[in-house]
């Protein structure tokens, strides 16, 4: 799509992914609510703490967290001091996250049209939210950023990653359609999409870095319980029913079980933070 000003200059308007409908994305990742924000959410922990300190979230920063999910990010920016704000496709994740921080400002809705005026916050956060070919989000971020807020966009790296296999297992499980967006969403982690996408929108670079995300299952039914309340799980579990696929993603599982008898589930989260130039 593009568009012309008085001037005769062209602004390119970023589209939207292939098929993308967030209320159905929504629904996805609402099924299983409470077990993403019991047993899987906590993940993002170490690539907030390093957000967080990159973007200066502290007292009175106006902080918003692009597909916040259950809420974690506002959580932590809340008791930061900071005024937190998030939005997620998915109503049953947004009201686990409402319940959790009243005092945020948090919406159902979609990444692609931001529901808050231009220049609103400080800095904002999307944690495994923003993925390949969501050039409209990250265009929807800068908008609402003031001139020197700043971004951290954080994805699944190309390192060490214990949801390889998982993956894989929900792709082949999935029909098609499902398969190919799954490897259009991973494209951002290959060196420089991210900032590319970053710089299409008018962002200059400071920093690309990693931190290990790890989080720990007790028992079998609590690892199946938080790696099938994922997204991506659910084309699979519809497609196949849990019978087909719980096995499959187990047999994987059982590996990752250290002498403490825990599930220690180890991914690398890379993360790009950037500038909106004052
Ligand atoms: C991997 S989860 C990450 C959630 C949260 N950031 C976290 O780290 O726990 C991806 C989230 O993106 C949300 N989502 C997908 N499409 C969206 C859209 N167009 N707008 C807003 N949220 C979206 C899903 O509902 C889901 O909560």
């Amino acid at each position: 799509m593009t568009s012309t000003t008085a001037t005769e200059t062209t602004v390119r308007t970023p589209s939207l992914p292939d098929g993308h409908r967030w209320e159905t994305a929504g629904d996805a990742w609402g099924r299983r609510a409470a077990d993403w924000a019991a047993f899987y959410e906590h993940y993002a922990v170490s690539v907030l703490q390093v957000a967080f300190d990159r973007l200066g979230v502290g007292p009175d920063t106006r902080v918003l967290d692009v597909a916040c999910g259950s809420g974690l990010a506002v959580q932590m920016a809340h008791a930061a001091g900071a005024d937190a704000a998030g939005i997620d496709a998915a109503e049953r994740l947004v009201a686990i996250a409402r319940s959790r921080t009243p005092e945020a400002d948090l919406r159902v809705g979609t990444m692609f049209d931001l529901p808050w005026a231009d220049a609103s916050f400080d800095a904002v956060t999307s944690i495994n939210g923003i993925w390949g070919g969501c050039e409209a989000a990250v265009a929807e971020a800068h908008r609402v950023l003031r001139p020197g807020g700043r971004i951290a966009v954080s994805f699944w790296g190309r390192g060490h990653l214990d949801l390889r296999p998982c993956f894989k297992i929900f792709a082949a499980n999935s029909p098609e359609a499902h398969q190919q967006g799954m490897r259009r969403t991973n494209d951002i982690a290959r060196p420089g999409v991210a900032e590319e996408m970053l710089e299409g929108a008018g962002f200059a670079v400071l920093e690309r870095g990693m931190r290990v995300s790890t989080v720990e299952w007790p028992d079998p039914d609590t690892a199946w319980r938080a790696i099938s309340s994922a997204g991506p799980a659910q084309p699979a579990l519809e497609a196949v029913g849990a019978e087909v696929l719980r096995p499959q993603v187990m047999a994987f599982l059982d590996t990752l079980v250290d002498e403490h008898g825990l599930y220690r589930f180890r991914n690398d989260q890379e993360f790009v933070v950037a500038e909106k130039p004052a």
